[in-house]
């Protein structure tokens, strides 16, 4: 296809990704997007489009009981003639790698914060992974039709728990609990907010002068007008550099239940946020969008329904023009591979897709060869790099309960490590060995466990072992690392391998002995 054709359609692109704690609003917020897309005429259809229950697998089930969302969901939908594809992440810490693959696909990420709570303790890692892959961040304060903290308060603890300076496009007028509307510090104008009936359609914006603003709004827009004047001595103003470095971030004061600065948000996306670009391949060049087709695996979900109980691979256009049907090549095994069922997914629904363009998201149903970080193309032979795994931080042992299951027990065990679920470690000298498993939180067993028995028939017993810490490292530390006592090294599915500990005083030691050795963290967080 026409290059030119190529390079439109990707500059219409907005792929972005929601992280936020579970409740400061996810859900509502997508929701209020698609209201504004117009996808939805009424607000209100989502939830009701997911709670058919019949279409809901087991795993599907433990979401719901929880509240959380464990597998993410893709979502296409066109808003002032672009196209925004916007993927879900599970919005819990124990799944935080999860969201780092996730993030591997999108162009920019938008953090949702609950104005009362701020960043709270529980997903702080889910926000540290997100600055850690150096990706542009906006910021949306939501639930200010509550009372919250002070916004500037909020700006200060992004700052100390992530590093990321904050830097307001709207600002608030009228405290949480009273908001009135918002300061657009761009034009320096008073954007007044209606309320809908139960915010199910569109809030009305009215754009008053700052003159008139300040005889309407009396105190609090006095209040907000003096805070925006701080904001810009200190100089918290966008910058589109530092934004699409990840070092500042666009901040928006708002109300996904009102509908209140939705549509700032929404715009921002598409006006600040950027398009599918070149992508680094595995060998450091950068492949350019209007290059033959290329695509690589982030994601990959077995048994979401139990009516298929089949196998979605997520794949996230790099280059080119995708069309059902063609045939493509897989890098890994460098085999031809057919993409004739390629489809959207949302939730349990699915649509056949006919094409797609860079920053575009297809499901590849029952793609039993693909994995996590594979590279799909047409034309030359390119590769992208491989999606880390993190090291573990617990490590438990598992056995079938019930012997004659052992081989669903292995055939699950094998699924449940290739989509990620837990990591399953081997010895890579003893590969019968049992393995010890590894994950970041505890309800990655739980889930492990959960599927085991409902997709696999095979109930699991789970115990701990004696690992305390574990890090990657390579070959040469490996054998050096094989010599001490309280230490093992084992291997994940994609050949990297993990020093494990039995303690954090012997790794400490070790470190402190050898600082020479290659023994890393995946991904720097605070925990
Ligand atoms: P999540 O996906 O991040 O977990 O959050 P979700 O959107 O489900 O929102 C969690 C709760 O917070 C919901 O209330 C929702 O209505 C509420 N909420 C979301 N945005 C706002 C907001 O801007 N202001 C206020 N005041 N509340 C907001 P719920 O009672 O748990 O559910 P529901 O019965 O309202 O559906």
């Amino acid at each position: 296809m026409d290059a030119e054709i190529i390079n439109d359609q990707a500059a219409r692109r907005r792929t972005f990704a929601i992280i936020s704690h579970p409740d400061a609003g996810k859900t509502t917020l997508t929701e209020k997007f698609l209201l504004y897309s117009g996808v939805v005429a009424q607000a209100g259809s989502v939830k009701a489009r997911s709670g058919g229950k019949s279409a809901r697998s087991d795993w599907m089930t433990m979401e719901q009981d929880r509240g959380i969302s464990i597998a993410s969901t893709v979502l296409q939908f066109d808003y002032r003639d672009h196209v925004v594809n916007l993927l879900d992440t599970p919005g819990h810490r124990d799944f935080s790698e999860d969201t780092y693959r996730v993030l591997a696909a999108v162009d920019a990420a938008v953090m949702v914060l609950d104005a009362a709570k701020g960043i709270e303790a529980q997903t702080l890692k889910l926000f540290e992974v997100c600055k850690a892959r150096n990706m542009p961040i906006l910021t949306f304060v939501n639930k200010w039709d509550r009372p919250g903290r002070e916004p500037l308060e909020l700006m200060d603890q992004i700052e100390d728990l992530i590093g990321l300076q904050t830097t307001p496009i709207t600002w608030p007028v009228g405290p949480g609990g009273d908001f009135r509307g918002v300061i657009d510090r761009r034009s320096g104008d008073f954007v007044r907010f209606t309320r809908t009936s139960r915010g199910a359609t569109e809030a009305p914006e009215e754009i008053v002068s700052a003159g008139e603003a300040a005889s309407d709004e009396g105190d609090a827009w006095e209040h907000a007008h003096e805070e925006v004047m701080l904001l810009d001595e200190i100089g918290a103003t966008h910058d589109p550099k530092t934004f699409l470095a990840g070092e500042t971030s666009p901040l928006f004061v708002g109300s996904a239940l009102t509908n209140f600065g939705v549509r700032h948000l929404l715009d921002s996306i598409i006006d600040l946020a950027p398009q599918p670009a070149a992508r680094e391949t595995i060998d450091g060049a950068y492949r350019p969008i209007e290059e033959p087709f290329s695509a690589f695996v982030f994601k990959v979900q077995a048994n979401m329904d139990p009516s298929h109980r089949d196998r979605v691979a997520f794949m996230r256009i790099n280059s080119g023009h995708f069309e059902r049907g063609m045939q493509v090549t897989h890098e890994r095994l460098q085999k031809a591979f057919s993409t004739k069922f390629a489809t959207t997914v949302f939730g349990a629904d699915r649509d056949t897709v006919e094409e797609g363009f860079p920053g575009d998201v297809i499901g590849l149903v029952n793609a039993s060869d693909l994995r996590i970080g594979d590279t799909l193309y047409a034309g030359d032979r390119v590769a992208f790099p491989p999606i880390p795994r993190f090291e573990p931080e617990l490590f438990w042992s598992a056995r079938a309960l019930d012997v004659s299951k052992t081989k669903q027990f292995r055939k699950g065990l094998d699924q449940l490590d290739e989509e990620g679920v837990v990591q399953v470690l081997r010895d890579l000298d003893a590969p019968t060995a049992s393995p010890v498993l590894g994950a970041v939180g505890q309800m990655q067993f739980e889930v492990f466990a959960h599927r085991l028995e409902h997709e696999f028939g095979a109930k699991v017993e789970l115990s701990p072992t004696s690992w305390a810490v574990a890090r990657r490292t390579d070959a040469e530390t490996a054998e050096k690392v094989r010599q001490l006592r309280g230490t093992r090294v084992l291997g994940s599915l994609d050949g990297t391998m993990f020093a494990l500990f039995d303690s954090t005083g012997r790794l400490a030691r070790t470190l402190a002995d050898n600082p020479d050795w290659l023994l890393e963290r995946v991904v720097e967080t605070a925990g």
